[in-house]
């Protein structure tokens, strides 16, 4: 194990705990995981580097965890960790955070303690459509100007980045219906399969498989087959009149927190999920 990134004193204390009753020889490299108090100025469900927000040690207090089990047998501080959240579409809070992050290291470093890696998490946003976000080498210049010279290992966690943009959902349309003010396009894609848009107001791009149906336009709500009203994906979406049972349409950018955030609710089963390199199908599950 490279290292652990803890989240707590009360964690630390297990792992030390752990360490002694296996009687592990080798000491448990230990990051800390520092609260900035950054807003990350994303959704209030995915923000985790604001005082309020359970992750992470205050920054005022790491100092003194490096001290208080500084001479602890089973472990060994290695460095600093962060992470303020998902979908960050500012380099703003970014900055903030890791300025005090630099700040902290330096001290820590001044003050005789060992500083080999600082973790600087994920949370690089994506564009789902109509969001803004910034260029990812700004990111990279940030990181250089401010860890290039501390001489440190850097280690960052992207996820939604690198696989958000990879995936897509087919669903398929199982029923139209004309609701009195509305009408409601019913696809087999529920909640289940895609929690985002009813735990995060998300909206996903959603489009018609068939680009070829005629005609004109009308604004239907598209949903789920569950029993929430929260089993919706985007309301008033303009969609071709004619659009039909069985028809497919596509959910975009739904690689990350897609799959690995679905559920069986409602006794519905997984999506099926299928790899494709180079137009090929590498593996389904
Ligand atoms: C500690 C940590 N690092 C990295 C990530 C990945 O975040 P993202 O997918 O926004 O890049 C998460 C996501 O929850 C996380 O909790």
């Amino acid at each position: 194990i490279k290292q652990i990134n803890i989240e707590s004193e009360e964690e630390l204390d297990d792992i030390i705990k752990i360490c002694k009753v296996n009687k592990l020889k080798k000491k448990t490299k230990i990051s800390v995981r520092v609260n900035p108090d950054v807003d990350a100025e994303t959704h209030e469900k995915i923000s985790t580097g604001r005082s309020e927000d359970k992750f992470g040690v205050p920054i005022k207090k790491v100092r003194r965890i490096f001290e208080k089990y500084e001479s602890e047998k089973k472990i060994e501080f290695v460095g600093i960790s962060i992470h303020i959240g998902s979908q960050i579409q500012k380099i703003s809070p970014f900055k903030k955070a890791f300025v005090k992050v630099r700040k902290e290291i330096i001290s820590l470093i001044n003050s005789g303690h060992k500083i080999s890696t600082v973790d600087l998490g994920g949370g690089i946003g994506i564009d789902y459509g109509k969001d803004k976000i910034f260029q990812i080498k700004e990111y990279s210049e940030l990181i250089e100007k401010l860890f290039l010279d501390l001489k440190i290992e850097v280690i960052l966690e992207p996820g939604r980045f690198l696989v958000g943009s990879a995936g897509v959902i087919i669903s398929k349309v199982v029923r139209i219906k004309k609701g009195e003010n509305k009408n409601f396009l019913i696809i087999d894609c529920g909640m289940n399969n895609l929690i985002r848009p009813s735990l995060y107001n998300s909206i996903h791009k959603i489009i018609p498989v068939n680009k070829q149906i005629k005609g004109g336009l009308d604004k239907f709500d598209i949903v789920g087959p569950i029993c929430e009203t929260s089993d919706i994906f985007v309301k008033d979406l303009k969609v071709k009149k004619k659009i039909k049972k069985n028809d497919l349409v596509i959910i975009c950018s739904t690689g990350a927190y897609g799959s690995c955030m679905s559920s069986n609710y409602n006794l519905r089963g997984e999506a099926k999920e299928v790899f494709v390199k180079k137009n090929k199908v590498v593996t389904s599950i």
